[in-house]
């Protein structure tokens, strides 16, 4: 079954770099999207903006606004056969469209696709190190100001985030190294599996703590009073971030997916999956959180602060607290190797590089630019960069929000308008080798060419001038 989608399709050129199996490129897609964003900024976002409401809305954002990008987006990857500048530049050849295109989603996705990484990765490091700490048991009957000493102490030291963001890079680098399919696809057929498992044993424990109950409530009861139109653009927001959408991540992975997969139907199993382990992952912090009565606070605080209180009070607690964090370095490296194999195939293409030397350029590069991020926290911690333009705002600040609020959502437009007005109905229905008449495709159209757009356009105007 393994080897079913192997090189030689027919009409296919026999030298493309492609999958080995549809599982294989279904855990790689799931990897990209399941990420830290599932684990520390769902579960809160839901929590705090109106529970079971804010869960409905972000099912129906991903449903409706950001799975039809996705499509769009591994669509436009496989028909290009490459990533996201090389694809755009064949298809605009094929189709007779503008090169503003090439502008607006190739470049655009290739910039958000460093700068994201940059800053990924040194949170990655993070990952790393809280898991030796945990190993190490140094969470051991720690009191919140102990607790957020030793997130201080490692933040407010450049060195060590330097040396564990640049491990964290190595180990992305270690992986893209091998190759698609030697390299990606074997470490997440691996990786992903072992995330499941971890994630299931955590939710079972804490479906046996007393916090169970509220916690569950915390997360689904609908609480109509604290849900507003901010979190109504957040929930499009989060959607779209969890996806991986809007970054070339996806339509490089789409470039090496066969003609015979169906691109509409592996999109929905993505999306499913990555909205379930981050409803998951809820369901294993909040009963932790308040089985210890501390405070269900936001992401890093959350992640870095709150949770390790909790592990170093319970029974068993190295062993949860590391299963807890070897889940968190899971999800980040996954989504940050689509990331880094998306910089990586644009040196190759475009460079001429091989792979081993565009792995180490690319790697180098993402390093340097994270700096940026790690002095944020220390040496440069009260330096706003923009301040001459009323924004205040470290780098890391800057690139965080540039990176999910205007280009993932600036780029994700463009796919959307492009495959939904630019290239005619034949078109995408061929290149999604579906019939145009079918339900799914008419859906995906209306979607891709109304709802998506609207939806993005609210989410971009609210967050950039409104908030
Ligand atoms: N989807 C990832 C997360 O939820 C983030 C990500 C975005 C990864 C874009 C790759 C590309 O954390």
């Amino acid at each position: 079954m393994l080897n079913e989608n192997k090189k030689s399709q027919p009409g296919e050129s026999p030298n493309l770099t492609l999958w080995s199996s549809k599982f294989g490129f279904l855990m790689a897609a799931i990897g990209s999207a399941v990420g830290l964003g599932n684990i520390w900024r769902f579960p809160y976002l839901a929590g705090q903006n109106g529970g079971g409401i804010f869960v409905l809305v972000y099912v129906l954002a991903t449903l409706l606004v950001a799975l039809p990008v996705l499509i769009a987006e591994l669509m436009l990857g496989r028909a290009g056969r490459a990533g996201p500048v090389a694809a755009m530049r064949a298809l605009i050849v094929q189709n007779g469209s503008s090169r503003v295109w090439t502008g607006i989603i190739g470049w655009g996705a290739m910039v958000a696709a460093v700068l994201l990484l940059s800053y990924y990765s040194v949170i990655g490091g993070w990952t790393l190190k809280y898991t030796f700490s945990a190993i190490l048991g140094l969470f051991t009957h720690i009191d919140q100001s102990h607790s957020a000493h030793l997130f201080q102490e490692m933040v407010n030291n450049p060195w060590v985030l330097m040396a564990y963001h640049g491990l964290f890079i190595l180990l992305s680098m270690l992986i893209v190294v091998g190759g698609v399919e030697k390299g990606i696809e074997k470490s997440a057929v691996i990786m992903m599996p072992l995330l499941f498992l971890v994630l299931a044993i955590l939710v079972i424990y804490a479906a046996t703590t007393p916090g169970f109950a509220r916690g569950w409530h915390f997360l689904f009861d609908f609480n109509v009073k604290n849900f507003s139109m901010r979190a109504f653009l957040a929930a499009i927001g989060q959607a779209f971030f969890a996806l991986s959408v809007g970054i070339g991540a996806m339509m490089t992975y789409g470039s090496y997916l066969t003609k015979s997969a169906d691109v509409m139907a592996v999109s929905l199993k993505i999306a499913l999956a990555d909205t379930l382990v981050a409803i998951l992952a809820g369901l294993a912090i909040f009963p932790i959180v308040f089985t210890y009565a501390l405070a269900p606070t936001e992401g890093p605080g959350l992640t870095f602060v709150t949770l390790p209180i909790a592990f170093g009070q319970m029974t068993g607690g190295i062993f949860f607290g590391t299963a807890f964090f070897v889940l968190l370095v899971l999800a980040a490296l996954t989504s940050s190797i689509s990331v880094l194999e998306t910089f990586v195939a644009f040196l190759a293409h475009h460079f001429n590089m091989g792979r081993f030397v565009a792995t180490v350029v690319s790697g180098f590069v993402v390093w340097l630019l994270g700096l940026l991020t790690v002095f944020s926290f220390n040496i440069l911690s009260s330096f706003h960069p923009l301040e001459f333009l009323g924004i205040t705002g470290t780098f890391f600040n800057i690139i965080d929000f540039l990176v999910s609020n205007v280009f993932l959502l600036g780029v994700g437009l463009g796919i959307a308008v492009y495959a939904g007005w630019a290239l005619t109905q034949q078109v995408v229905a061929g290149y999604l080798d579906v019939h145009e008449r079918s339900i799914r495709f008419v859906l995906w159209r209306v979607c891709v060419r109304v709802i998506a757009p609207i939806g993005i356009v609210v989410a971009f105007v609210f967050e950039c001038f409104l908030s």
